[in-house]
Protein backbone atom coordinates (compact mmCIF):
# COMPACT_ATOMS: atom_id res chain seq x y z
CA UNK A 1 0.00 0.00 0.00
CA UNK A 2 1.13 3.02 -0.87
CA UNK A 3 2.17 5.44 2.61
CA UNK A 4 0.03 8.51 2.85
CA UNK A 5 1.36 11.98 3.75
CA UNK A 6 -0.71 13.71 6.27
CA UNK A 7 -0.98 17.61 3.98
CA UNK A 8 -3.52 20.11 3.82
CA UNK A 9 -5.30 21.13 1.00
CA UNK A 10 -6.87 24.70 0.94
CA UNK A 11 -10.61 24.84 0.27
CA UNK A 12 -11.66 27.69 -1.63
CA UNK A 13 -15.33 28.25 -2.36
CA UNK A 14 -15.60 27.75 -6.20
CA UNK A 15 -14.18 24.40 -5.58
CA UNK A 16 -17.79 23.98 -3.43
CA UNK A 17 -19.84 21.22 -6.03
CA UNK A 18 -23.08 23.10 -5.56
CA UNK A 19 -25.93 20.10 -5.06
CA UNK A 20 -27.98 19.43 -7.95
CA UNK A 21 -30.29 17.60 -5.91
CA UNK A 22 -33.78 19.20 -5.02
CA UNK A 23 -33.84 19.90 -0.97
CA UNK A 24 -35.27 17.58 0.69
CA UNK A 25 -37.03 17.70 4.28
CA UNK A 26 -34.92 16.87 6.44
CA UNK A 27 -37.42 14.07 8.15
CA UNK A 28 -37.30 12.49 4.52
CA UNK A 29 -33.54 12.41 4.19
CA UNK A 30 -33.46 10.87 7.69
CA UNK A 31 -35.72 8.07 6.52
CA UNK A 32 -33.94 7.71 3.30
CA UNK A 33 -31.04 7.24 5.89
CA UNK A 34 -32.44 4.88 8.20
CA UNK A 35 -34.20 2.91 5.16
CA UNK A 36 -30.12 2.39 3.69
CA UNK A 37 -28.87 1.30 6.63
CA UNK A 38 -31.98 -1.34 7.51
CA UNK A 39 -30.57 -2.40 4.61
CA UNK A 40 -26.36 -2.94 5.48
CA UNK A 41 -24.73 -5.38 6.95
CA UNK A 42 -21.13 -3.07 6.59
CA UNK A 43 -21.31 0.54 7.71
CA UNK A 44 -17.98 2.61 8.23
CA UNK A 45 -18.13 5.90 9.84
CA UNK A 46 -15.23 9.15 9.74
CA UNK A 47 -16.01 11.42 12.11
CA UNK A 48 -14.01 14.50 12.64
CA UNK A 49 -13.41 17.42 15.40
CA UNK A 50 -17.19 18.49 14.91
CA UNK A 51 -18.53 15.40 16.69
CA UNK A 52 -16.29 16.33 19.85
CA UNK A 53 -17.62 19.81 19.62
CA UNK A 54 -20.93 19.08 21.70
CA UNK A 55 -18.77 17.79 24.32
CA UNK A 56 -17.21 21.06 24.85
CA UNK A 57 -13.67 19.97 22.68
CA UNK A 58 -12.60 22.91 19.99
CA UNK A 59 -12.65 22.30 16.74
CA UNK A 60 -9.61 22.95 14.08
CA UNK A 61 -11.36 25.71 12.16
CA UNK A 62 -14.33 26.35 13.28
CA UNK A 63 -15.35 29.85 14.80
CA UNK A 64 -13.20 29.39 17.97
CA UNK A 65 -11.15 26.59 16.32
CA UNK A 66 -7.52 25.97 17.40
CA UNK A 67 -6.45 27.18 14.15
CA UNK A 68 -7.67 30.51 14.43
CA UNK A 69 -6.01 31.22 17.31
CA UNK A 70 -2.49 28.61 16.96
CA UNK A 71 -0.42 27.94 14.02
CA UNK A 72 -0.17 24.76 13.62
CA UNK A 73 3.53 24.92 11.73
CA UNK A 74 4.66 26.01 14.88
CA UNK A 75 2.97 23.58 16.64
CA UNK A 76 1.90 20.41 15.16
CA UNK A 77 4.84 19.41 13.15
CA UNK A 78 8.30 17.97 13.20
CA UNK A 79 9.95 20.48 12.40
CA UNK A 80 8.19 22.48 15.21
CA UNK A 81 9.04 19.42 17.70
CA UNK A 82 12.52 19.97 16.73
CA UNK A 83 13.07 23.12 17.32
CA UNK A 84 10.86 23.97 20.39
CA UNK A 85 9.92 21.01 21.91
CA UNK A 86 8.99 22.23 25.31
CA UNK A 87 6.81 25.06 23.87
CA UNK A 88 4.75 21.92 21.48
CA UNK A 89 4.71 20.01 25.24
CA UNK A 90 3.09 23.22 26.90
CA UNK A 91 0.68 23.28 24.27
CA UNK A 92 -0.53 19.91 24.19
CA UNK A 93 -0.54 20.03 28.32
CA UNK A 94 -3.07 22.60 27.41
CA UNK A 95 -4.60 20.58 25.05
CA UNK A 96 -4.44 17.05 27.43
CA UNK A 97 -6.00 19.77 30.19
CA UNK A 98 -9.21 20.43 28.37
CA UNK A 99 -10.29 17.16 26.83
CA UNK A 100 -9.27 15.41 30.13
CA UNK A 101 -12.52 17.13 31.67
CA UNK A 102 -14.61 16.30 28.23
CA UNK A 103 -17.18 13.13 28.11
CA UNK A 104 -18.67 11.51 25.08
CA UNK A 105 -21.84 13.28 24.02
CA UNK A 106 -24.94 11.34 22.45
CA UNK A 107 -23.16 11.55 19.07
CA UNK A 108 -20.43 9.37 20.18
CA UNK A 109 -22.67 7.16 22.58
CA UNK A 110 -25.24 6.13 19.65
CA UNK A 111 -22.15 5.32 17.33
CA UNK A 112 -20.79 2.96 19.86
CA UNK A 113 -24.41 1.08 19.97
CA UNK A 114 -24.45 1.32 16.30
CA UNK A 115 -21.04 -0.97 16.54
CA UNK A 116 -23.16 -3.62 18.13
CA UNK A 117 -26.01 -3.36 15.57
CA UNK A 118 -24.77 -4.05 12.65
CA UNK A 119 -22.37 -7.36 11.42
CA UNK A 120 -19.45 -5.13 10.54
CA UNK A 121 -19.21 -1.79 11.84
CA UNK A 122 -15.92 0.48 11.58
CA UNK A 123 -15.17 3.66 12.74
CA UNK A 124 -12.56 5.81 11.39
CA UNK A 125 -11.71 9.07 13.39
CA UNK A 126 -9.58 11.71 12.82
CA UNK A 127 -9.98 12.66 16.50
CA UNK A 128 -7.05 12.12 18.97
CA UNK A 129 -9.38 12.99 22.41
CA UNK A 130 -10.33 9.26 22.94
CA UNK A 131 -13.70 10.34 23.44
CA UNK A 132 -15.29 7.25 20.66
CA UNK A 133 -13.12 4.83 22.98
CA UNK A 134 -14.46 6.28 26.14
CA UNK A 135 -18.54 6.02 24.92
CA UNK A 136 -17.58 1.61 24.50
CA UNK A 137 -16.62 2.02 20.39
CA UNK A 138 -14.15 -0.33 20.02
CA UNK A 139 -14.12 -0.93 16.56
CA UNK A 140 -12.03 2.35 15.77
CA UNK A 141 -9.02 3.43 14.18
CA UNK A 142 -7.51 6.61 15.08
CA UNK A 143 -6.12 7.66 12.27
CA UNK A 144 -4.25 11.03 13.38
CA UNK A 145 -3.13 9.32 16.55
CA UNK A 146 -4.28 9.64 20.63
CA UNK A 147 -3.39 12.60 22.45
CA UNK A 148 -3.13 10.17 25.69
CA UNK A 149 -0.50 8.25 24.25
CA UNK A 150 3.06 9.22 24.05
CA UNK A 151 6.01 8.14 21.69
CA UNK A 152 10.04 7.47 22.37
CA UNK A 153 11.85 9.52 19.65
CA UNK A 154 14.66 6.84 20.72
CA UNK A 155 13.19 3.61 20.87
CA UNK A 156 9.66 4.33 19.09
CA UNK A 157 7.95 2.73 21.77
CA UNK A 158 4.19 3.83 22.60
CA UNK A 159 2.81 4.27 25.81
CA UNK A 160 -0.48 5.19 27.43
CA UNK A 161 0.01 8.73 29.85
CA UNK A 162 -2.67 10.41 31.31
CA UNK A 163 -0.72 12.62 33.19
CA UNK A 164 -2.35 15.92 33.77
CA UNK A 165 0.02 17.99 32.97
CA UNK A 166 2.80 15.66 31.95
CA UNK A 167 6.10 16.84 33.35
CA UNK A 168 8.04 18.82 30.79
CA UNK A 169 10.31 17.71 29.27
CA UNK A 170 9.05 14.28 29.32
CA UNK A 171 11.49 11.21 28.82
CA UNK A 172 11.10 7.84 28.06
CA UNK A 173 11.36 4.88 31.14
CA UNK A 174 13.23 2.70 29.08
CA UNK A 175 16.14 4.38 26.89
CA UNK A 176 16.08 8.07 28.54
CA UNK A 177 15.19 9.47 24.73
CA UNK A 178 12.68 12.72 24.51
CA UNK A 179 9.33 11.68 24.42
CA UNK A 180 7.15 13.23 21.90
CA UNK A 181 3.09 13.04 21.80
CA UNK A 182 1.74 10.20 19.32
CA UNK A 183 0.04 12.37 16.78
CA UNK A 184 0.38 12.35 13.59
CA UNK A 185 1.59 15.74 12.80
CA UNK A 186 1.07 17.64 8.91
CA UNK A 187 3.82 15.89 6.78
CA UNK A 188 3.75 13.14 8.77
CA UNK A 189 2.54 9.55 7.29
CA UNK A 190 -0.21 7.68 8.56
CA UNK A 191 0.09 4.32 10.26
CA UNK A 192 0.25 1.92 7.22
CA UNK A 193 -1.91 -0.65 9.35
CA UNK A 194 -4.52 1.85 10.09
CA UNK A 195 -4.90 2.81 6.27
CA UNK A 196 -5.28 -0.46 5.26
CA UNK A 197 -7.56 -1.37 7.94
CA UNK A 198 -9.34 2.03 6.96
CA UNK A 199 -9.39 1.21 2.87
CA UNK A 200 -10.61 -2.56 3.53
CA UNK A 201 -13.63 -0.71 5.52
CA UNK A 202 -14.47 1.92 2.55
CA UNK A 203 -14.42 -0.81 -0.06
CA UNK A 204 -16.13 -3.06 1.55
CA UNK A 205 -19.38 -1.23 3.23
CA UNK A 206 -23.20 -0.65 2.28
CA UNK A 207 -22.94 2.62 3.88
CA UNK A 208 -20.73 5.35 4.66
CA UNK A 209 -21.67 8.06 7.37
CA UNK A 210 -18.88 11.22 7.52
CA UNK A 211 -19.98 13.33 10.78
CA UNK A 212 -18.11 16.36 11.90
CA UNK A 213 -15.13 16.82 9.64
CA UNK A 214 -14.62 19.93 7.60
CA UNK A 215 -13.20 17.33 4.53
CA UNK A 216 -9.80 19.36 3.81
CA UNK A 217 -6.89 17.32 5.30
CA UNK A 218 -5.80 14.73 3.38
CA UNK A 219 -5.92 11.16 3.55
CA UNK A 220 -8.91 11.66 4.94
CA UNK A 221 -10.53 14.08 2.19
CA UNK A 222 -10.41 11.23 0.08
CA UNK A 223 -12.57 8.62 2.05
CA UNK A 224 -15.71 9.56 0.88
CA UNK A 225 -14.57 9.33 -3.13
CA UNK A 226 -12.82 5.59 -1.90
CA UNK A 227 -16.41 4.34 -0.68
CA UNK A 228 -18.79 6.20 -3.10
CA UNK A 229 -16.77 4.74 -6.04
CA UNK A 230 -16.81 0.91 -4.22
CA UNK A 231 -20.71 1.51 -4.11
CA UNK A 232 -21.63 3.11 -1.01
CA UNK A 233 -24.68 5.05 0.17
CA UNK A 234 -22.43 7.89 1.01
CA UNK A 235 -24.25 10.51 3.89
CA UNK A 236 -22.29 13.76 5.24
CA UNK A 237 -23.84 14.62 9.13
CA UNK A 238 -22.33 18.26 9.53
CA UNK A 239 -23.23 21.60 11.16
CA UNK A 240 -21.61 23.43 7.91
CA UNK A 241 -20.99 22.53 3.82
CA UNK A 242 -18.22 21.09 2.81
CA UNK A 243 -16.21 20.00 -0.33
CA UNK A 244 -18.02 16.39 0.18
CA UNK A 245 -21.37 17.92 0.32
CA UNK A 246 -21.90 17.78 -3.33
CA UNK A 247 -20.16 14.84 -4.12
CA UNK A 248 -22.44 12.37 -1.42
CA UNK A 249 -25.99 10.39 -2.01
CA UNK A 250 -26.83 12.68 1.15
CA UNK A 251 -26.12 15.86 3.12
CA UNK A 252 -27.61 16.86 6.40
CA UNK A 253 -26.56 19.74 8.39
CA UNK A 254 -27.00 20.03 11.82
CA UNK A 255 -25.22 19.50 15.14
CA UNK A 256 -23.94 15.56 15.73
CA UNK A 257 -25.72 15.33 18.71
CA UNK A 258 -29.16 15.73 17.47
CA UNK A 259 -28.80 14.11 14.18
CA UNK A 260 -26.75 10.95 14.61
CA UNK A 261 -28.91 9.43 17.83
CA UNK A 262 -32.06 9.30 15.57
CA UNK A 263 -30.60 7.40 13.21
CA UNK A 264 -30.66 4.45 15.73
CA UNK A 265 -34.60 5.54 16.76
N1 LIG B 1 -21.92 18.86 14.83
C1 LIG B 1 -21.57 18.52 13.55
N2 LIG B 1 -20.58 19.15 12.85
C2 LIG B 1 -19.95 20.16 13.47
C3 LIG B 1 -20.28 20.59 14.79
C4 LIG B 1 -21.32 19.88 15.47
N3 LIG B 1 -21.69 20.23 16.68
N4 LIG B 1 -19.47 21.64 15.12
C5 LIG B 1 -18.66 21.86 14.04
N5 LIG B 1 -18.96 20.97 13.05
C6 LIG B 1 -18.31 20.82 11.74
C7 LIG B 1 -17.81 22.13 11.14
O1 LIG B 1 -18.81 22.68 10.30
C8 LIG B 1 -16.59 21.68 10.32
O2 LIG B 1 -16.97 21.38 8.99
O3 LIG B 1 -17.17 20.03 11.95
C9 LIG B 1 -16.15 20.39 11.02
C10 LIG B 1 -14.82 20.48 11.79
O4 LIG B 1 -13.81 20.75 10.86
P1 LIG B 1 -12.29 20.97 11.35
O5 LIG B 1 -12.27 21.90 12.47
O6 LIG B 1 -11.54 21.31 10.12
O7 LIG B 1 -11.86 19.55 11.93
P2 LIG B 1 -11.47 18.21 11.14
O8 LIG B 1 -12.17 18.11 9.83
O9 LIG B 1 -11.63 17.08 12.07
O10 LIG B 1 -9.89 18.47 10.86
C11 LIG B 1 -9.16 17.43 10.24
O11 LIG B 1 -7.12 18.64 10.57
O12 LIG B 1 -5.93 20.01 11.91
C12 LIG B 1 -6.01 18.72 11.45
O13 LIG B 1 -5.26 16.71 12.42
C13 LIG B 1 -6.22 17.71 12.56
O14 LIG B 1 -7.71 15.81 12.63
C14 LIG B 1 -7.62 17.16 12.27
C15 LIG B 1 -7.75 17.38 10.79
Amino acid sequence: MTSFLLTKVRYTPRHRQRSRRPPMSHDRNMDTIKAKLAQARSVTVLTGAGISADSGVPTFRGADGLWRNFRPEELASPEAFARDPRLVWEWYNWRRGLIATKRPNPAHVALAAMERRFEHCWLITQNVDGLHRAAGSENVSEIHGNIWRVRCTGCGEVTENREVPIPILPHCGACGALLRPHIVWFGESLDPDDLERSAAALRSCQVMLIIGTSGVVYPAASFAPIAKAAGAFVVELNLDPTPNSGLVDLSLQGRAKDLVPRLLD
